[in-house]
């Protein structure tokens, strides 16, 4: 039998939260909390069965659209996540690591942020990865940026160039990329570097997933016959 697929880089899009809260009668910010509790499960989870790398969509470019009282609250969220889970990071040797634009977040969530990638850097089982004001095209535009293309490269070269210039320049492409929620779309992310990743859609509001279905999934996907466009 041939062996299975290895699974170094999991991405998962946490959808339905709101949803979550709307079948049970509760305002969209107790599905969110609820969201968050999540988090906190599959990332444990992820550091015990050895994942090196995953990857969470939390902030999309395009959620700045909604209503300014959910977006604050998605805010304050976060801060105080970072605040009481940096134990978490700390008990379970797991690195964390921001993509995403975050220049324009308060000062506070900044300094948060920085400092627990900085406390967390020399951590070495997971390393979770927070998308936060994170969209591919946002991300690819400020490659541009920042890209000096010189003459005469090569298509091979300049891929190069791109890849050590996206915010995962130090992560792996992704191998199976999880979306929860219903929807069968990827809406923004992690579009160049899951290329070849194996999708998974999942009707489970993410207030709902648990590690037991994350390992359901696992199970199929390493199952899967990855070809990479040979035969
Ligand atoms: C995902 O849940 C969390 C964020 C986008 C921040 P949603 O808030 O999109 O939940 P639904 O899709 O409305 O149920
Ligand atoms: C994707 O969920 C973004 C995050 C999970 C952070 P959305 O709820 O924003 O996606 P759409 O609008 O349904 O595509
Ligand atoms: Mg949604």
């Amino acid at each position: 039998m041939e062996s299975p697929n290895a699974l170094n880089h999991l991405a998962i899009i946490m959808d339905g939260n709101g949803r979550w809260a709307k079948e049970r009668n509760f305002n969209r910010t107790e599905g969110h909390k609820e969201g968050a509790n999540v988090v906190r499960d599959i990332t444990k989870w992820c550091a015990k069965n050895h994942i090196s790398y995953l990857s969470l969509y939390a902030f999309s470019t395009e959620n700045w659209s909604r209503p300014k009282i959910e977006v604050d609250f998605l805010m304050k969220l976060l801060e105080n996540y970072l605040i009481k889970e940096a134990k978490t990071y700390k008990e379970h040797n797991i690195r964390f690591k921001v993509i995403g634009d975050i220049s324009d977040f308060s000062n506070k969530l900044k300094d948060l942020i920085c400092n627990l990638e900085d406390s967390t850097s020399k951590n070495s089982s997971l390393t979770q990865i927070l998308a936060l004001n994170y969209g591919s095209r946002d991300e690819i535009a400020r490659v541009f940026l920042k890209l000096k293309i010189p003459k005469n490269s090569t298509k091979q070269e300049v891929s190069k160039l791109i890849e050590s210039n996206l915010d995962t320049f130090d992560i792996p492409d992704v191998d199976l990329l999880i979306r929860t929620g219903g929807e069968m779309r990827l809406s923004n992310f992690l579009l160049y570097q899951s290329a070849y990743a194996e999708l998974y859609f999942s009707d489970t509001l993410f207030p709902d997933f648990t590690s037991d279905e994350l390992e359901n999934i696992i199970d199929i996907y390493k199952q899967r016959n990855r070809r990479f466009g040979a035969i």
